[in-house]
């Protein structure tokens, strides 16, 4: 074998050794355990065959514990970019199988390289979590490595799309990145996230709960709202983030991908025209009238668990990737509260960032009143859907279907909130209050003195819902641009954004401004 042959069997056998990670006992236990090892994960993510890795060779400098006489070939975390359908990505994978993928200095060196590149390159930085926290034996310069990663989440926010799934234990202030990052993604049953676990629960607070029960997937979809998705299996996590990369650009200056669109956008939908019941209190499927309006009925929902009283998430119209944000009938009136302010806010910055035009569906009886809501801070969090609307630049299309009374007919995204087209169903109220309410203010006294008080109330109502239960009030003032036939709003909506694709928008310069956080 000559010298540079045997150099080359080296190099062979260094990869060799480097792609078991941990050592094969590890993987093993790995699968036990039910989860994918990291390179597995990343090759069910990229497209085939088209993983880098990076930095394979990197150790830990760690001469605590013994650690100066284990060196795992690449430390726990496997790094590099690749391809999703095409497009460049960046990645990391922290390895569970070398010391429970817990996060040394030099790993965060790697994971803070990729982080780098991507911002260079103008591309989404995708990070798949498994780890036991900062490692023990590296004190200091493991929690360095954690803010070191910090950091770069909050300089890349708003520049390139970051997506963290969370496919194994993410504990402690590990959960600050994924909390910075713009998705997350829980696998149910193997994942879980929280600043103290179950052991510290019980000492400083009595409480007696389980992983799942204090950060299980199931719980921060429905519960906190901490994940966007939660996933069955590793498989479906995964292939979930390759989906949402195809509604998302690479980067703050450049737009997703247009689609091949197949779908007519002159189709006529019928239905939708007899989907508002007769009467204001019955409800109606919000999901129908979204499935009707976009190419091919699909959607990406967004958060499907939390705050169901009102829907986000992406679709396309004419091949191009849309935002939807949707009050939901079905749930609570459609009514907007703390938690779907917050949701829906965050989503239309999400938006906002990423140039995706948004396509706001309105049907809002108002604030959900009440102590438990203003205990609860639902005027900040309300002004946080107020100024994510104000402040966002992008296309935004209207629809008001029916209600949109008082504080939240502003919220959702009205004209005076630069909303660039605003449509109205012919079954739309727009209105301060509803007729029931309104007539119970101004009628007050005379409703006492009648002499036949519910007679009067009724009619009272009946001839306030003459006047202000319907479009045209605020279509005469130009406050809504059309009054258009529900069967045609596919169409028109697809108009609306066609007209304003060339839309350039700017705010005042400033540093940045204040949301009421
Ligand atoms: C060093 C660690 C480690 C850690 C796990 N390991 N966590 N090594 N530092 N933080 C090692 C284990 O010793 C073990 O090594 C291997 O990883 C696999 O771990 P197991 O315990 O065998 O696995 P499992 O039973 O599945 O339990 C997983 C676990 C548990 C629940 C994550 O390991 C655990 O509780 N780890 C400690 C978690 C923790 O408290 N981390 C610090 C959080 S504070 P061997 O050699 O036996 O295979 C934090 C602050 C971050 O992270 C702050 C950022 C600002």
């Amino acid at each position: 074998m000559s010298k540079q042959e045997e150099k080359i069997s080296e190099l062979i056998a260094k990869r060799a050794e480097a792609r078991l990670g941990g050592g094969e006992k590890a993987i093993i236990k790995q699968h036990e355990r039910g989860k994918y090892t990291a390179r597995e994960r990343i090759a069910m993510l990229l497209d085939e065959g088209s993983f880098e890795e990076l930095d394979m060779f990197v150790t830990h400098r760690c001469t605590n514990f013994g650690m100066e006489k284990k060196h795992p070939l690449g430390d726990g975390v496997v790094t590099g970019f690749g391809t999703i359908d095409g497009r460049l990505v960046y990645v990391f994978a922290q390895d569970f199988t070398v010391l429970g993928g817990s996060l040394s200095e030099t790993m965060a060196q790697k994971i803070c390289k990729v982080m780098d590149l991507a911002m260079k390159m103008g591309a989404p930085c995708i990070g798949l979590n498994d780890s036991g926290g900062a490692r023990i034996q590296e004190g200091i310069n493991a929690l360095g490595g954690y803010a070191e990663i910090f950091q770069r989440n909050i300089l890349a926010s708003g520049v390139i799309p970051q997506i963290s799934a969370i496919l194994g234990p993410c504990a402690g202030g590990a959960v600050y990145s994924p909390a910075l990052t713009d998705f997350t993604i829980m696998t149910k049953g193997l994942s879980y996230m929280f600043l103290t676990g179950p052991t510290v629960v019980k000492t400083v607070t009595g409480e007696d709960v389980t992983q799942e029960q204090l950060g299980g997937a199931s719980v921060h979809a429905s519960k906190s709202g901490v994940t966007h998705f939660a996933t069955e299996s590793e498989e479906e996590a995964l292939s979930l983030v390759r989906k949402l990369i195809s509604y998302i650009p690479q980067n703050n200056l450049e737009e997703t991908p247009l689609v091949e669109c197949t779908d007519p956008i002159d189709r006529l939908e019928d239905k939708l025209n007899d989907i508002i019941p007769d009467s204001p209190k019955r409800s109606y499927d919000m999901y129908d009238v979204i499935g009707a309006i976009v190419d091919n009925s699909e959607f990406l929902e967004v958060q499907r668990d939390f705050a169901k009283n009102i829907i986000i998430g992406f679709a396309r119209m004419n091949g191009q990737s849309v935002g939807i944000v949707a009050n939901q009938p079905k749930v609570l009136a459609g009514v907007l509260d703390s938690n779907a302010s917050r949701k829906a806010a965050r989503f239309v910055r999400f938006c906002d960032c990423f140039n995706i035009p948004l396509v706001t569906l309105v049907d809002v009886p108002g604030f959900l009143p009440g102590t438990g809501q203003e205990y609860n801070g639902v005027i900040v969090h309300g002004a946080k859907l107020l100024y994510a609307y104000g402040e966002a630049t992008v296309p935004k299309v209207t629809v008001t279907l029916r209600k949109s009374y008082g504080g939240s007919h502003i919220v959702m995204s009205c004209k005076q909130l630069r909303g660039d087209v605003n449509y109205a169903w012919p079954s739309s109220e727009i209105a301060v209050m509803g007729a029931e309410g309104a007539v119970g203010v101004l009628y007050a006294k005379e409703a006492k003195t009648h002499e036949n008080p519910a007679q009067f109330k009724l009619e009272k109502e009946e001839e306030y819902k003459n006047l202000f239960a319907n479009p045209y009030q605020a279509a005469k003032y130009g406050y809504i641009d059309d009054v258009i036939e529900p069967r045609n709003t596919r169409f028109r909506v697809i108009k609306a954004l066609n007209m304003l694709a060339t839309k350039k928008q700017t705010n005042p310069a400033k540093k940045h401004g204040n949301i009421p956080l």
